[in-house]
C-alpha cells in the first residue's frame, strides 16, 4: 500500500479540534428554519441577533466507493432556538446498510434515533460516549448543556445522505428547555 493512502493527524482529544481535514462546513440558524419545533422563533432569532452559526462540521473525504470511510468532528454551539436546544439537521443514509459510530468529546446533549417503522429512542452523549448508530436509525444530535458539544463521527463513504423526510416531519420527539431542564416532547409536526 502507498504511504500516501495512510491519514496519521494530531486529534486534540480535550478542545476536539483535529489538526487537518479537507472539508469544513457550517450550518446556520436560518438553514435549521424547516427542521425547528417553532420556524417562527428562528424568524424571530434572525431579526434579534442575525443570521448566526448553529454547528460546524469538521471533515476528512474519501472517494465514494465501498470500503473507503469518512470521518471528522461535529462542533454544535451552545443555545436555544426559542425553547429548542440548538441540533443538527439530523438524516437517515441512503444505503440502509451503512451504520455509523458517534464518539462523544466534550460537553454534553442528546442522540435522537428513529426508524422508519417509527421506533424511537435516545441516548446520552457526552464526552466519553461511544454510540454505534445502525444503517436504518436516524440520527440527531442535540446540545443540552451551556458549552460546545463535540463528537467525533466516522460512517462509509457510500452511505449517502436523506434530509428530506425528516425535513418534512422531523424527529419523533424535540428536546426542549423548559424551566431550564431539558424535556422531551412529542413533536406535533411528526
Ligand atoms: C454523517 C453524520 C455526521 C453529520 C454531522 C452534521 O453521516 O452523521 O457527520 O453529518 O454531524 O449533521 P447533519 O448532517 O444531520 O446536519
Ligand atoms: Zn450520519
Amino acid at each position: 500500500m502507498n504511504k500516501n493512502e495512510f491519514i496519521s493527524i494530531k486529534f486534540d482529544l480535550v478542545n476536539g479540534l483535529i489538526q487537518w481535514y479537507t472539508r469544513k462546513y457550517h450550518i446556520k440558524l436560518s438553514e435549521l428554519r424547516d427542521y425547528a419545533y417553532d420556524s417562527n422563533e428562528v424568524d424571530k432569532l434572525i431579526m434579534e441577533k442575525g443570521d448566526y452559526v448553529i454547528y460546524e462540521v469538521y471533515e476528512i473525504e474519501r472517494p465514494v466507493v465501498e470500503g473507503e470511510m469518512i470521518f471528522g468532528v461535529t462542533r454544535i454551539f451552545p443555545g436555544v432556538i426559542g425553547q429548542e436546544y440548538n441540533f443538527t439537521r439530523g438524516h437517515y443514509h441512503v444505503n440502509k446498510m451503512a451504520g455509523e459510530i458517534y464518539v462523544g468529546i466534550k460537553g454534553c446533549g442528546l442522540m435522537l434515533l428513529q426508524d422508519l417503522q417509527g421506533n424511537f429512542f435516545t441516548e446520552v452523549l457526552e464526552r466519553g460516549s461511544l454510540i454505534y448508530i445502525p444503517g436504518k436509525y436516524a440520527h440527531r444530535v442535540v446540545n443540552t448543556c451551556d458549552e460546545d458539544l463535540v463528537f467525533l463521527f466516522a460512517y462509509p463513504a457510500i452511505a449517502g445522505h436523506d434530509y428530506e423526510l425528516i425535513k418534512k416531519c422531523g424527529f419523533k420527539k424535540v428536546v426542549l428547555n423548559i424551566e431550564g431542564k431539558p424535556t422531551i416532547i412529542d413533536n406535533p409536526k411528526y
